[in-house]
């Protein structure tokens, strides 16, 4: 398939390729006259996993399509500099411009359904929303469920955000009265005792304003966690760092005044959305969309997270104990129910799923040749979890 746009592409950089492509999936209802390729991959044929694996590689063929000129829009790294898209910092997400190019695609039509089981920072949504598409998303994070929602919402007169805004930053400190969880360690490595009381300050004042007010300042609020803590995310987890912490009123006004700025361009030089957005709380294996929207999503645009590769619950620990979690017990709850992508998430519960394309060869029985190579189990299991959504996406289409 030939884009128009790809001549604007920067040169491939090797590095990056397998890489971005891994972390890219896509289903689509396909237009009348694609073509898609499909490499066959260079693996001997021996025995009956490789077999298994052949024959389904073959089935499939057409379902796929290899894109590695486009590994550069499956970052968060184009989606900095773009208003709304970069309220909250959000590594794991992919580009505004991939799903604007999967939009056309795919043909879609104003009015048309596009799902994202894995919503994260709402990234599918805002640019369905843009392209005049409803939405529906997905997540299994309380935090990223709060910020794809509140990106999402249609704001009120900027003037009284505006107001919000200056209401919430001349409040007076007073000591709070919440605490964060005492029982989750990185709470005090991250933060300042002064740090942690002017945050739960800030918080328990969000609170006295209605939704949509609420959400805006809390998503301001949520946003400044890292810069205003000793930590930075680092893929896996949060690294300590040395660094200067800059007052947590401060970080807010510049964050408030940044978002107000950006809802004041868009006023000026775009339209209200008229499309509609919906994002739920919910596990991709078990897709809980109601029943109207069955048959009726023309596309699901999607990244789920990488095999052992991320612990949202590590990365967003500091959001997910402002926002929610309250204590540690609540924090190893979310590590466990995500999907298999890091070695502490677990297996999901009553799904028996016999996987022969897996099988790791004839005479070795699974549990024994993982006793010794926990990372084959963990990317077996992390399977099971892909096959486990898989299914209930072909429920959806
Ligand atoms: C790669 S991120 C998606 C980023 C998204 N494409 C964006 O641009 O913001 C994967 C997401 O899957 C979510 N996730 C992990 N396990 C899940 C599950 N079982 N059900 C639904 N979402 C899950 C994570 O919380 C994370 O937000």
């Amino acid at each position: 398939m030939k884009l128009a746009s790809n001549s604007n592409l920067p040169e491939p950089d090797r590095a990056l390729v397998l890489k971005d492509a891994e972390q890219l999936t896509f289903l689509e209802v396909p237009a009348a006259g694609t073509k898609r390729n499909l490499s066959p991959l260079p693996i001997a044929t021996g025995s009956p996993s490789q077999r298994e694996r052949v024959r389904l590689e073959q089935k499939y063929r057409d379902a796929f399509e290899h894109r590695l000129d486009w590994r550069r829009l499956v970052t968060y790294v184009p989606n900095k500099g773009l208003p709304v898209y970069n309220w909250f910092k959000y590594k794991e997400g992919f580009s505004r411009e991939l799903v604007v190019r999967l939009v056309r695609q795919f043909g879609l039509q104003k009015g048309d359904i596009v799902f994202d089981p894995f919503v994260g920072c709402g990234t599918t949504l805002l640019a369905a929303q843009e392209l005049g598409l409803h939405g529906i998303g997905v997540d299994i994070l309380p935090t990223s469920v709060f910020v794809a929602r509140a990106k999402l919402t249609k704001w009120p007169d900027l003037d009284e955000i505006l107001s919000a805004s200056q209401k919430l930053l001349e409040a007076p400190f007073r000591e709070p009265k919440s605490t964060f969880p005492r029982d989750v360690r990185i709470i005090n490595l991250a933060f300042t005792k002064e740090t942690q009381a002017e945050l739960l300050f800030f918080k328990e004042e969000t609170e006295k304003f209605q939704p949509p007010f609420r959400h805006f300042l809390l998503l301001g609020l949520l946003s400044i966690l890292e810069s205003v803590s000793r930590t930075s995310k680092d893929g896996q987890f949060l690294r300590l760092v040395d660094k200067k912490i800059p007052p947590v009123r401060e970080a807010l006004r510049s964050i408030l005044g940044r978002m107000a700025a950006d809802l004041s361009e868009l006023r000026t030089f775009g339209q209200e959305p008229k499309t509609k957005a919906v994002v739920r709380q919910g596990d991709a294996r078990e897709m809980c969309l109601p029943v109207r929207y069955e048959g009726r999503v023309a596309a699901i645009i999607t990244s789920p997270p990488y095999l052992n590769r991320y612990d949202y619950s590590r990365t967003y620990a500091l959001e997910l104990c402002l926002l929610t979690a309250k204590s540690h017990r609540d924090m190893v709850n979310i590590r466990h129910s995500l999907l298999r992508s890091h070695v502490e998430s677990r297996e999901h519960a009553n799904k028996a799923i016999e996987l022969p394309a897996l099988d790791l060869g004839s005479g070795v029985s699974f549990r024994s040749f993982c006793e010794n190579r926990p990372k084959i189990e963990d990317g077996h299991r992390c399977f099971c979890s892909s096959r486990c959504f898989f299914s209930s996406l072909a429920s959806v289409l």
